[in-house]
């Protein structure tokens, strides 16, 4: 069975020494200042936008650490989370409310979000998630964890805080846990840390005025003028319109945030490694391999693996790529020497995102594969029963041996480039009937906080203004033809029938009352 490729630091490499100086830290201009402390102000100031992040779905997470080698990543329908800060909880409830039987736990030093954070649990009749306000500085932890998810944190607090979270990481893991960090990368976010500055001067020029007056209209206005003619307008344009589409909401958050600071990969590893952690791999499957490198270049890198910082900062430079989510674990975690691609055949698969990998030099038994999936549509299904179904099809002409085999390391091949999707467990999307619509209590209470609402797959769905009032009314006994004629007499622009069957197949409608859990199945 085929080896799988390094994806980092992971099984059979050496793991990154500490203190390695190739790539220095560059030096900060914002310290954390008490009450002056411009993270803590903009916090109290501002709402940061209600976001779920498909990336630290549990359920991918336990994938992602397996297929680099961690040997027991706990079950997501029986483990500990934490997420440090969690505003308002919006990542954490969904999956607090898919898996009953896991303990959650969110902290952050904002009491406006976390209020916000325990009345939706309340709402939504949750008993297996808290939520503590508190400074990460000062926190300490009480019980290991399982998973802990760092989500838009490390890049944008203070030295100090940058610091004790790494700390934390290094307390909490459990024997088997995994965390997942997000941060900015370098060189990939160079450009976009030299545009900032220009764009928030701009947008503040009255002088630039036609420009719009806010950071998000200035980025786009440059995004206009940059055109093509050479690589620097090229990638210009591509960093406005980046910016632009992150929206005024996310922006003074993100790139304008007081404090944006990008790593490099070899910083963060040298961190995790003072700290007793272990570089595992990114926490999206398609991230080890980022997209526009040439498969050819993954063979001219393999002797890189035995300096897995160089071989990691080498595909930051080549892809450009200015964000990573990495997974981290003890060092001393159970790893295996080298996984095999055989470690599908433990996990449910789906359809990803991404086209699916060249025809040409796919083995028979993957077209038949290919259509067993497609007949699954949104499901995510255990591997083990696909390749049944794939046998049966084939009849006298299926080598259980050869077969599994191959197709083993074709749905992982497929997997490392995004077009199927791996879970650690099946995912079947609930179909609620569309006669009296039907959302979770979670989402209920989501649309009537004007909040997005999140879909079985985690990821956020906001609709336009407004359209939450008809959202909050679908509580399973107003019928369809009644919200068809609300939404008719507030929302004439609205398709009514066209955005009910959207909303079913984002699996957003559910059969009845506490069927929002019952789409998994392990
Ligand atoms: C950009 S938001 C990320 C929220 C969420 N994790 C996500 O990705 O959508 C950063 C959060 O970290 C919290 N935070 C920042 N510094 C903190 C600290 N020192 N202690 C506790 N929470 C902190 C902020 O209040 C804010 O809710």
């Amino acid at each position: 069975m085929s080896r799988t490729r390094p994806s980092g630091g992971g099984p059979g490499t050496i793991f990154p020494r500490c203190g390695d100086s190739r790539f220095p830290p560059r030096a900060r201009t914002v310290q954390k200042g008490g009450v002056n402390d411009p993270v803590r102000q903009l916090y109290s100031e501002q709402r940061y936008p209600a976001l779920s992040h498909p990336v630290t779905d549990i359920s991918r997470l336990a994938v992602a650490a397996r297929v680099a080698g961690l040997q027991r990543p706990a079950m997501p329908s029986s483990c500990r989370v934490l997420e440090f800060g969690c505003a308002s909880g919006h990542n954490l409830l969904p999956l607090a409310a898919r898996y009953p039987k896991s303990e959650f736990t969110g902290i952050d030093y904002s009491d406006t979000a976390i209020r916000a954070a325990r009345q939706a649990a309340y709402a939504a009749g949750l008993d297996n998630i808290r939520f503590e306000v508190a400074d990460l500085e000062h926190w300490r932890p009480s019980h290991p964890c399982d998973y802990l998810i760092v989500h838009g944190v490390l890049s944008w607090v203070p030295d100090a805080v940058k610091a004790r979270v790494m700390d934390l990481c290094g307390q909490v893991l459990s024997d088997s846990g995994v965390a997942c960090i997000s941060y900015n990368t370098l060189p990939g976010w160079s450009l976009r840390r030299d545009v900032v500055p220009l764009v928030r001067a701009l947008a503040a020029s009255p002088a630039a005025a036609g420009l719009g007056g806010s950071v998000g209209s200035v980025a786009a206005a440059l995004a206009g003028m940059a055109g093509s003619a050479t690589p620097h307008a090229y990638d210009l344009k591509a960093v406005c319109k980046s910016m632009a589409r992150k929206g005024s909401e996310v922006l003074p958050f993100d790139d304008f945030a007081p404090v944006c600071d990008p790593l490099y990969f070899a910083q963060f590893a040298d961190w995790a490694c003072r700290r007793g952690l272990r570089y595992l791999g990114e926490a999206r499957l398609q991230d080890n391999l980022p997209e526009g490198l040439d498969p050819a270049c993954w063979e001219r890198l393999a002797p890189l693996a035995a300096d897995p910082v160089l071989f990691q900062q080498t595909i930051d430079l080549l892809s450009g790529r200015t964000h990573r989510n990495s997974l981290l674990c003890r060092q001393d975690a159970p790893l295996e020497e080298a996984t095999t691609t055989a470690v599908v055949l433990h996990f449910a698969a789906g359809r990803g995102d991404a086209a699916w990998p060249e025809a040409s030099g796919e083995p028979a038994v993957a077209k038949v594969f290919r259509e067993v999936l497609s007949a699954v549509g949104n499901d995510v299904l255990p591997v083990r029963d696909l390749m049944e179904e794939t046998a049966g099809r084939l009849g006298g002409g299926w080598d259980p041996t050869r077969h599994s085999q191959e197709l083993a390391g074709w749905i992982f091949q497929a997997a490392r480039i995004g077009a199927i999707e791996l879970r650690s467990e099946a995912l079947v999307i609930p179909r609620g009937s569309a006669g009296r619509p039907l959302l979770s209590a979670l989402n209920r209470h989501f649309s009537r906080n004007g909040q997005p609402l999140v879909d079985p797959r985690h990821a956020t769905c906001r609709f336009p203004a407004g359209h939450e009032q008809l959202l909050a009314a679908m509580d399973g006994s107003t019928p369809a033809e009644e919200l068809e004629a609300r939404a008719a007499r507030d929302f004439p622009e609205l398709d009514f029938p066209r955005w009910l069957a959207h909303l079913a197949d984002r699996g957003l409608l559910i059969p009845e009352e506490g069927g929002v859990e019952s789409f998994i199945s392990d």
